[in-house]
């Protein structure tokens, strides 16, 4: 029976004959022995395997190449080397697939992370993608943990819709018209009603809108799944495909929305810190030595909440020069969150009420007419990493703010049926999975925590 890397170097059973498959990392040796260090994708740590020259003579392990595949029996006992507690002392070792050295990309050398971009298919066998990747599992396994524990239901929101849920105009086409020779209307605009729906669809950039569906009926859901936004920023916080975790709950303000998304950051960071703690060790020493710190304080403190308005009042007093002036009314850039979460408050942030003009046509309006029950949560190193908002509930104002921003009601009669039978006040928001894997990994660009990242000019794999 064969057991993981990460099973054996657990164990607490030596001196027993085991069996491990894995990749060779590297092979060292001298006149009396062979030190090979193997690595199964379990967990970061490599098994070390000893073959003795006698057994073993140099000629036999040309094969046991860095990058090589290998099934390796022998007996699991405890090691004098520094550096691991158990190795396994060979018997058989069978080269299951080589890996030639003159052709291998990733030898012993350390590579850049942009380099190791270009061989996206190679890169989860280095140390760095495979703590990144096995981090990935533990937070979307956490998302579902949280969700499942706390009485929400997880639903399906379609990928291929026919609306556009921010109103942003920032989609995909989906289409299987000819490109040379669509069929065109009278006005020489393509004729959609002949492509596959009849009608003009596209990838969703948000599961919001069918969220809110499922939410009028079954109170508390959310949706985690891919999202597509076909916005050209070059940026390393973008993405144009990119996993989005949206909860959305019946019943909720604006107050609840907020507490239920701080409770739901903390619990994740803090499920990484319990369940990932090898790897978080190993980004820590080889990335950023604050990560471990940042990411207890975060589990730790109360986020500082305040208004948009609030906010404009401290940049604006501000010592620091910023590239993008700011006043009232401005979107915020993100020199300007992260003023706010790194020097001025040094926590995370939640900004609330923003100017109508500069949010999503679904958002609640405020009292005063001017701005709308919009949230988001800034967070160190990482800027916007939340956006929600309580949910416009009355059909009247929402019919007015969807005509005044231009948003076409007949996409969306659906929606508007949600507040013609049973309306209620309801809130929710969205989580960037990526970015919430980048705050918890430390690493500084969006495209190295997710395996095959897309952005402008970049689809290869
Ligand atoms: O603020 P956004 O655009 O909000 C929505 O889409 C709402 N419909 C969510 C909701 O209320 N259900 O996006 C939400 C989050 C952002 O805060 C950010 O973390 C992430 O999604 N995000 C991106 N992540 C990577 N690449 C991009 N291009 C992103 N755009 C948004
Ligand atoms: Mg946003």
């Amino acid at each position: 029976k064969r057991s993981t890397v990460q099973q054996l170097l657990s164990s607490q059973e030596l001196d027993r004959e085991v069996l491990v498959k894995g990749w060779v990392r590297t092979r060292r040796s001298n006149k009396y022995v062979a030190f090979i260090a193997v690595n199964d994708g379990s967990v970061i740590h490599n098994l070390q395997v000893v073959a003795d020259a006698e057994k073993f003579p140099e000629d036999s392990l040309k094969d046991v190449a860095t990058g090589a595949s290998v099934a390796v029996r022998g007996t699991l006992v405890a090691s004098q080397g520094k550096g691991q507690t158990v190795e396994i002392q060979a018997t058989e070792i069978t080269v299951l697939g080589k890996a030639d050295p003159e052709e291998y990309p990733l030898q012993k050398k350390g590579h850049s992370l942009e380099f190791l971009r270009e061989i996206a298919h190679l890169r989860p066998r280095t140390n760095t993608f495979g703590a990144v990747l096995r981090v990935r599992h533990a937070l979307a396994f956490a998302v579902h943990e949280y969700f499942n524990k706390n009485g929400f239901y997880y639903v399906h929101t379609p990928i291929i819709t026919g609306s556009d849920a921010e109103g942003a105009g920032q989609m995909f086409r989906v289409t299987t018209l000819a490109p040379e020779h669509p069929p065109r209307t009278a006005d020489g605009s393509v004729d959609f009603t002949e492509d596959f729906f009849g009608k003009a669809t596209n990838l969703t950039v948000s599961g919001q809108l069918e969220g809110e569906i499922a939410a009028m009926a079954l109170g508390k859901v959310y949706t985690f799944g891919p999202t597509f936004r076909a916005e050209n920023s070059n940026t390393a916080r973008h993405l144009a495909e990119f996993w989005m975790i949206e909860p959305e709950m019946a019943f909720y303000e604006l107050e609840d929305n907020m507490d239920l998304a701080e409770d739901f950051l903390k619990s994740l960071v803090k499920y990484a810190l319990e369940h990932c703690a090898d790897d978080l060790a190993f980004l820590n020493e080889q990335y950023d030595k604050e990560l471990l710190g940042r990411l207890n304080s975060v589990v730790e403190t109360d986020f500082k909440r305040l208004t948009y308005t609030e906010a404009i009042e401290i940049l604006k007093s501000a010592k620091q020069k910023f590239e993008f002036p700011v006043d009232w009314g401005t979107d915020l850039q993100s020199e300007h969150e992260r003023y706010l979460v790194e020097k001025h408050f040094k926590k995370p942030v939640i900004l609330t009420n923003y100017p109508k003009e500069i949010k999503a046509f679904y958002m609640k309006l405020d009292e005063d007419g001017r701005t709308v029950r919009a949230m988001d949560v800034l967070f160190p190193g990482i800027g916007e990493i939340i956006g929600g908002s309580q949910r416009e509930e009355d059909l009247t104002k929402l019919t007015t703010r969807m005509a005044e921003m231009h948003v076409p009601t007949e996409d969306l009669w659906w929606y508007l049926d949600l507040r013609k039978f049973g309306t209620a006040p309801h809130s929710g928001f969205g989580l960037g999975f990526e970015r919430l894997v980048l705050f918890v990994t430390g690493m500084a660009n969006i495209r190295d925590v997710i395996p095959f990242p897309r952005f402008p000019k970049n689809a290869a794999f």
